[in-house]
């Protein structure tokens, strides 16, 4: 887990406002939320902040939106240093690639990812590369285990890496043409690769009465159904008498 420092004061700026555009949009999103409960926009107000300067999130960013929100300063910067989305530094001006480095993605080859962002673009997280363009860091599950290993770069996740194909993915940003996100071996979403590898046999589906030798679908779930309505309902019984449903001890 990287470790989640704001940077040296000397490229911290002393001020930070939002353009006008974005404190209008701002304000939309501050009176969505009841009154006392403004602090909830933080994490939309910081992400908006983060994008306008330059991909990350300085202290002055951060304390400008607590007083916007009347949040202390503090409980803004919990906020800032939890979540790996808000980036403390100064990162690469066409892409910072967070590499997932939890089990799942290592246990899949996220080493050799990270080799490749050493070699790519700077040997220590957060140090930008020499054309000011790159950075990286690794950070915890980002919840696209099933695509392990997988990197996240501003909002979009790419998934089923090899070294070759982040590769290509610094090529495309580099020259401006970020490929598209998602698996980049060619499947689709989370669906097995080649096609699906269990439950394949059609004798499994064929044995119930009711099917036609194929998996249900969600309509056919929803079709009405004699199967477990009527097998699997308990025995009907009747109802208590009044004089008996009497004698049952009454709640204290
Ligand atoms: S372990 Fe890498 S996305 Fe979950």
């Amino acid at each position: 887990m990287s470790v989640r420092r704001t940077a040296p004061a000397a490229v911290q700026p002393k001020e930070f406002a939002f353009t006008a555009e974005n404190l209008a949009w701002a304000k939309t999103i501050i009176a969505r939320f009841p009154e006392g409960r403004q602090a909830s926009a933080v994490i939309q107000l910081m992400w908006r902040a983060q994008e306008q300067h330059h991909g990350w999130l300085p202290e002055a960013a951060i304390r400008y939106i607590a007083d916007m929100l009347g949040m202390e300063h503090i409980r803004a910067m919990e906020v800032a240093t939890f979540y790996t989305m808000f980036l403390l530094q100064p990162v690469g001006k066409k892409a910072h690639i967070q590499v997932c480095g939890t089990t799942p993605c290592r246990l899949r080859g996220a080493d050799d990812l990270f080799h490749v962002c050493k070699n790519r673009i700077a040997h220590e997280p957060f140090e930008v590369s020499a054309d000011g363009n790159f950075s990286w860091e690794e950070v915890e599950c980002l919840g696209a285990c099933v695509n392990a290993p997988m990197a996240l770069i501003w909002k979009d996740t790419y998934e089923d890496l090899t070294p070759e194909s982040l590769e290509k993915i610094i090529d495309g940003f580099a020259a401006g043409k970020p490929p598209k996100p998602g698996p980049q071996n060619g499947r689709q979403f989370s669906a097995p690769e080649g096609g699906p590898t269990t439950l394949t046999d059609a004798a499994i589906y064929a044995s119930k009465p009711q099917n036609s030798g194929a998996a249900l679908t969600d309509n056919d779930a929803k079709k009405p159904s004699v199967a477990a309505s009527n097998r699997e309902s308990p025995e009907p019984k009747a109802p208590l008498s009044k004089a008996s449903a009497d004698k049952k001890p009454k709640p204290n």
